[in-house]
C-alpha cells in the first residue's frame, strides 16, 4: 500500500507540473485530492493494515496530501502569472497619457446662492439659526402678530397639517424661536425651506428663504438700510443701486419692500422689470413692538430690524433664469452651468 501511495504521488506530481491551464490543474486536483480522489480513497483501505501500522500510515497519507496541495498551489500561481505575461506581451504602456478624470459633483445653484447670502452676513457678525419646517400656528402666525382670521393670513397660501400645525410658510418663525431662547443682543440669519400652495413659472410649492434679525438697544432704520446696502453690493455688485418702498407686514412697523436696480437693463426699463427699472428682492422693517412683547423683550429698551428674502428669486435674477421649475428638475445639463 505504501508503494501505491508513493507511485500515486509521483504520478500526480508529474501531471501537475506538466498541465498548462488552470482548468486542467483543477481537474487533476479533484482526481487525486477530491472527496473520492485516488489518494483520499486510500485511507478507506486502511482496514487491511495491522492496527499498529494504521496511525503511521494515516500520517503518511496526510503528508502526501499536503505536499501535493502545495504543488497545486504553486502551479496555479505560475499558470496565472504566465497568462498575464502572455496578455501583456507586445503591449506598450504610455505613461505620459493623461489619467481618466472622475466626474466631479458640485453644489446646486440654490445651495450656492444660499451659501453666498449666509456668507455675506456671517462675515459681518451674524450667526446662523434654524427651526422646524413643520411649525405650529403659534410660531408661524400668532407670535408674528398675525392673529387667527386676520386678513394678513391670506398673504400666504398655507399647507395645513392639522388645525394647529402647518408647513412653515416663511422663515420668520425662527425669529420668535431665537428670541425665546436668548436675551438681546440678537444678530441671526436663518436659511431654510418654506412651503406655500402656489405653482407657476415664478412660484414653487417648496422654496427657500433667508431671514435676518437684529435686536439691540438703539437699533434704527438707518442700521437696516446700511446693512442691506452692504448685502446688495456684495451680492449684485458695486454699481447696483437700491431703494426702500413703503409696504406692510404684520410683524414689522414700519415695513418696506427692497428693490434693486434691474440687473437686466440697469434701470432703463425692460420686460423683466416691467419697464420700471426696479426689481423687488425682499421684505423688511423694524420689528413690531407687539412681536417683542410675545417674547418678553422690553420694547421700551430694545428695537430691531428684520428682513426676509426668497433664494430662488435672487438666484433667478443673478443668473437670469426665467423658470423656477428648472431648479427642481435635476437636469444636469441645466445644473452644470453654475
Ligand atoms: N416673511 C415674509 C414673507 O415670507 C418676508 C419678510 C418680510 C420677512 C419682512 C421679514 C420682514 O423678516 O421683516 O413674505
Amino acid at each position: 500500500m505504501k508503494e501505491r501511495l508513493e507511485s500515486l504521488k509521483e504520478e500526480a506530481e508529474a501531471l501537475v507540473n506538466k498541465v498548462s491551464d488552470e482548468q486542467g490543474l483543477l481537474s487533476i486536483k479533484a482526481r487525486y485530492l477530491g472527496k473520492k480522489g485516488e489518494i483520499t480513497s486510500i485511507l478507506k483501505e486502511m482496514g487491511s493494515l495491522q492496527p499498529l501500522e494504521r496511525p503511521a500510515f494515516g500520517q503518511l497519507v496526510n503528508l502526501v496530501k499536503d505536499s501535493l496541495e502545495k504543488a497545486v498551489e504553486e502551479r496555479l500561481i505560475f499558470l496565472r502569472k504566465r497568462v498575464t505575461e502572455e496578455a501583456l506581451k507586445g503591449e506598450k504602456v504610455d505613461v505620459t497619457l493623461p489619467g481618466r478624470r472622475m466626474p466631479v459633483g458640485k453644489r446646486h445653484p440654490l445651495t450656492q446662492v444660499m451659501d453666498d447670502v449666509v456668507g455675506i452676513f456671517t462675515r459681518i457678525g451674524y450667526s446662523v439659526a434654524d427651526g422646524p419646517e413643520i411649525e405650529t400656528d403659534y410660531y408661524n402666525f400668532e407670535a408674528l402678530n398675525i392673529p387667527k382670521d386676520h386678513p394678513a393670513r391670506d398673504m400666504q397660501d398655507t399647507f395645513y397639517i392639522s388645525e394647529e400645525k402647518v408647513l412653515r410658510t416663511h422663515t420668520s418663525p425662527v425669529q420668535i424661536r431665537t428670541m425665546e431662547r436668548q436675551a438681546p443682543p440678537v444678530r441671526i440669519i436663518a436659511p431654510g425651506s418654506v412651503y406655500r400652495c402656489d405653482s407657476d413659472v415664478t412660484h414653487s410649492p417648496m422654496f427657500h428663504q433667508v431671514e435676518g434679525l437684529m435686536v439691540d438697544k438703539g437699533i434704527s432704520f438707518g442700521d437696516l438700510k446700511g446693512t442691506l446696502k452692504i448685502f446688495v453690493r456684495e451680492m449684485f455688485g458695486e454699481d447696483i443701486s437700491i431703494r426702500f418702498r413703503p409696504s406692510f407686514f404684520p410683524f414689522t412697523e414700519p415695513s418696506a419692500e427692497v428693490d434693486i436696480q434691474c440687473v437686466m437693463c440697469k434701470g432703463k426699463g425692460c420686460r423683466v422689470c416691467s419697464g420700471s427699472g426696479w426689481l423687488e428682492i425682499m421684505g423688511c422693517g423694524m420689528v413690531d413692538p407687539a412681536v417683542l412683547g410675545f417674547v418678553n423683550y422690553d420694547p421700551e429698551l430694545y428695537t430691531g430690524f428684520a428682513f426676509g428674502m426668497g433664494i430662488e428669486r435672487i438666484a433667478m435674477l443673478k443668473y437670469k433664469i426665467n423658470d423656477i421649475r428648472l431648479f427642481f428638475e435635476n437636469d444636469v445639463r441645466f445644473l452644470n452651468q453654475f
